[in-house]
């Protein structure tokens, strides 16, 4: 154990660990000779447990300190030196500076004979230890002369270099291992990454398990992500931002103003490695001295960035190690953009061209005209609701546009018939779920939404058509339906009546709850925002009233 750093008089040595002069002192003493570590101003900063107390008064006093203090060759030596301190006692000096430990020196006292005499008795004086007992302490030791005093100067000199290089093999290997680990975290991100984002349906959720994920792996002090807001990006992408560490969403501006950085003026850079801003124009002082950028690359663009800043640690310039990682983020981020923006576009071209096939149908009556985008726009406003995620309720939309499909075989005669059907035009009428249901149930992509579709005349009552279904045996999707086709048909004008108000509606929807409707959904409705739906409805009777003056 070491005994003592009671005189803390060098930052350096503070920061030394415990045990760091254990094994030489421990070496000294098995050579035969007392020994102590030296601060900077001379005073014992590191002793053996087991040196006997007059030995070290001996090592500490100011006597010693004097002696080397005087002596330039001694106090500054870069190699071991000895010296008398009187007759027949020894000092041993060896500088630490190869352990780190610069200003630092190892101290050992060795005698020729049991030191007596008036120099003794005054130098044990100035020491406040007993002559005798300081002189039998360390005669115990043994004795020495002048060759075997070189031996153990060569002795300790070898002792503190090998320990030096002790020191320098744990640093290897410890730096060795922080780097292991380092690629390891490195590693597991990466990995963890270019799993989710293969998933284009959860945009906020990636980027933000992105930048959660690197700032957790890594020394930056924060790491952001932007993606433009122009226009032309695709809806979910755009505008799209995520922060963690030491910034906020009140670092947007800043950050969007990296968006133009070397893409503006040669659109090939971007996507190009990161580039290391030694200062980030715009970025306030508290974003780090360097801040990392990447762009993010989709169809040959930059459509936004990936930086990171205020690294911390050992190294706070940015690495190529740093750059490497920003770098692969980057691909799998832009990777993940292209994929969402491909799903988008081939989501607006079915649900184009589910639309159109829909409008055509809706257009053989005018009193139906847009009618399936509208109940699927309120199927979709009454999913979202009742709580269904978005990716549920894009289904229970598709599922609303196409709900009528099986009307197709239904003659226009009897679609737009002003007076009352007949039981057989009734019967043929009450088949277009059914019929819908078989047009559809081959096409893969919309397997999922057949309960909606042949379903949406069920009553909760157990009253409807074609299986009679009642309460929650009614899938959601064909409950949903149901709400918003009975909303749309008593708010549009028909051939045997004129549309209701919409006070009227809601009534008759609350009326119906819990007999025809789903009580939960009826309820529901009376509480959305139906801006949206009114201003599919006006655009509808404009188009419908185009087409008939053409027709006219
Ligand atoms: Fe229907």
């Amino acid at each position: 154990m070491i005994r003592d750093q009671r005189m803390p008089d060098h930052p350096q040595a503070h920061a030394l660990k415990d045990d760091t002069f254990k094994p030489l002192l421990q070496r000294a003493q098995d050579l035969g000779c007392a020994a102590c570590v030296l601060g900077p101003t001379g005073r014992v900063i590191a002793a053996l447990g087991t040196l006997d107390e007059s030995t070290e008064h001996l090592l500490g006093s100011h006597f010693v300190r004097d002696h080397i203090a005087a002596d330039p060759s001694l106090r500054d030596a870069p190699s071991p030196v000895t010296t008398q301190l009187i007759p027949g006692v020894f000092l041993l000096l060896v500088p630490l500076g190869v352990l780190d430990a610069a200003d630092c020196k190892l101290l050992a006292i060795a005698v020729s004979a049991p030191p007596s005499g008036p120099q003794w008795e005054s130098l044990c004086r100035a020491a406040q230890t007993d002559p005798q007992i300081a002189s039998e302490a360390l005669s115990r030791f043994g004795t020495t002369d002048s060759r075997a005093l070189r031996l153990l100067t060569t002795a300790l000199w070898g002792a503190v270099k090998d320990l030096a290089s002790i020191h320098e093999r744990d640093a290897s290997l410890e730096s060795f291992t922080n780097q292991l680990s380092e690629c390891y975290d490195t590693i597991d991100l990466i990995y963890a990454v270019g799993r989710r984002a293969h998933a284009p349906l959860d945009v906020p959720g990636f980027l933000r398990f992105v930048i959660d994920r690197l700032h957790g792996a890594s020394n930056f002090g924060w790491v952001g992500l932007c993606l433009d807001d122009a226009p032309a990006i695709t809806t979910p992408l755009r505008g799209r931002h995520a922060f963690a560490g030491s910034i906020g969403d009140d670092a947007l501006p800043a950050l969007a103003s990296l968006l133009t950085l070397g893409s503006e003026s040669d659109p090939a850079r971007a996507g190009a490695a990161p580039i290391v801003l030694p200062f980030a124009p715009g970025l306030s002082s508290f974003m780090g001295e360097q801040v990392l950028v990447q762009h993010i690359v989709c169809k040959h663009r930059s459509i936004g960035v990936l930086a990171a800043g205020a690294k911390h640690g050992v190294d706070r310039v940015m690495s190529s190690y740093d750059i490497q990682i920003l770098e692969a983020l980057a691909g799998y981020i832009s990777g993940f953009c292209e994929s969402v923006w491909l799903y988008e576009d081939q989501r607006e071209m079915f649900l184009g061209t589910v639309g159109s096939i829909t409008a055509a149908l809706d257009a053989k009556d005018r009193y139906t005209f847009g009618h399936s985008e509208r109940v699927a726009h309120l199927a979709h406003r009454l999913a979202i609701a009742s709580g269904m995620s978005p990716q549920a309720a894009e289904r229970v939309h598709i599922a609303g546009l196409v709900h009528d499909v099986g009307k197709i075989g239904v003659p226009e005669a009897v679609l737009t018939k002003p007076g009352r059907l007949t039981d057989e035009e009734f019967a043929h009428i009450k088949k277009h779920p059914e019929v819908g249901h078989r047009i559809l149930k081959d096409i893969p992509l919309l397997r999922d939404i057949l309960p909606g579709v042949l379903h949406h005349h069920e009553r909760i009552d157990g009253r409807g058509y074609p299986a009679g279904l009642s309460g929650d045996a009614i899938p959601i999707m064909a409950r949903i339906i149901a709400v918003a086709d009975t909303f749309d048909a008593m708010s549009s004008n028909r051939s045997y009546r004129s549309a209701l108000t919409r006070e009227k509606v809601l009534a008759e929807i609350t009326r119906s709850a819990g007999t025809q409707l789903d009580a939960d959904l009826a309820h529901l409705i009376t509480r959305i925002d139906l801006s949206g739906y009114d201003a599919l409805f006006a655009k509808h009777s404009k188009m419908e009233s185009m087409v008939t003056q053409k027709a006219a």
